[in-house]
């Protein structure tokens, strides 16, 4: 089947306005299977409206996107069902337990086993303990993995990830980066919009810049870092970041 040996996405001249407003002016990339795509760039740069796209939440103005092989305009329930999103903002329900939001969204999937499903999931997110509590006496970085983890049932081959880890601590941040690393290492294809360099390096295999309404840039790390001149050796102190400060107090191995 073609829709095997293709990439897992597929944009070609994607183009898209809000009345005057021109945020996609022709953007092009493509995502290999099982791997993880970063697209990073400012407030503002068009990373949502380009997931959006791609999720079939919206129309592009024009270009083509295929997702898993099946083109967004014209197979818009074949996209659907080889995908799941886990938008900006939070979308778990707060009066429910954490388990409890895992049985409902493997119910409505008409999926066997929902307690197994969620029961696994909860482990695989270091959520046991927390299973049974409302979710919400829970911290922002529970929430985003739950909110993680309920995109995962029933296990869509791409996933897409808007701002994963904004407003997430340290911790919390490299956490959600472990369960995405684990989902591209079991085949999964993640896309992911970020405005944080550091988690682009970090999850990464292929990294793409959008600047008004353009990819600027698209390639490995060690690819964008080749654009640059050599790096120029240099006698300094080399100072800890904060960030290592931090998770050195708080005890976090990175
Ligand atoms: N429905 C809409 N109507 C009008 N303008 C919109 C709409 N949605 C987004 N925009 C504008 O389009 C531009 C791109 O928005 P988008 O949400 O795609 O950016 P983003 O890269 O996801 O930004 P952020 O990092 O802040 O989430 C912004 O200037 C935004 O104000
Ligand atoms: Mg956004």
């Amino acid at each position: 089947m073609t829709t095997q040996q293709a990439p897992a996405i597929q944009v070609h001249g994607l183009e898209k306005a809000y009345k005057d407003l021109r945020v996609l002016r022709g953007v092009d990339f493509e995502v290999a299977r099982g791997s993880i795509f970063a697209l990073l760039g400012s407030n503002g740069a068009g990373k949502t409206t380009a997931v959006k796209i791609l999720s079939t939440l919206l129309k592009p103005d024009a270009g083509t996107a295929r997702v898993n092989g099946f083109d967004v305009a014209t197979q818009a329930a074949d996209v659907r069902e080889s995908i799941s999103l886990t938008g900006q903002f939070a979308a778990v329900d707060e009066i429910l337990s954490g388990r409890e939001n895992l049985v409902l969204v493997a119910r409505l999937r008409h999926l066997r086993n929902p307690g197994r499903i969620a029961d696994d999931l909860l482990a695989r997110f270091s959520l046991t303990d927390a299973g049974g509590r409302k979710v919400a006496t829970y911290s922002g970085g529970m929430r985003r993995r739950l909110d993680i983890a309920m995109s995962l049932i029933g296990d869509p081959p791409v996933i897409f990830l808007d701002e994963p880890t904004t407003g997430l601590d340290p911790q919390a941040r490299i956490e959600v980066w472990q369960a995405v690393k684990e989902l591209a290492a079991n085949g999964t294809t993640v896309l992911l919009t970020t405005q944080y360099l550091d988690e682009a390096e970090q999850l990464a295999d292929r990294i793409a810049i959008l600047h008004e309404g353009r990819i600027l840039v698209n390639g490995t790390l060690d690819e964008l870092k080749r654009l640059l001149p050599p790096a120029k050796v240099e006698y300094v102190e080399k100072q800890p970041t904060l960030e290592d400060v931090f998770l050195s107090l708080v005890g976090t191995k990175a």
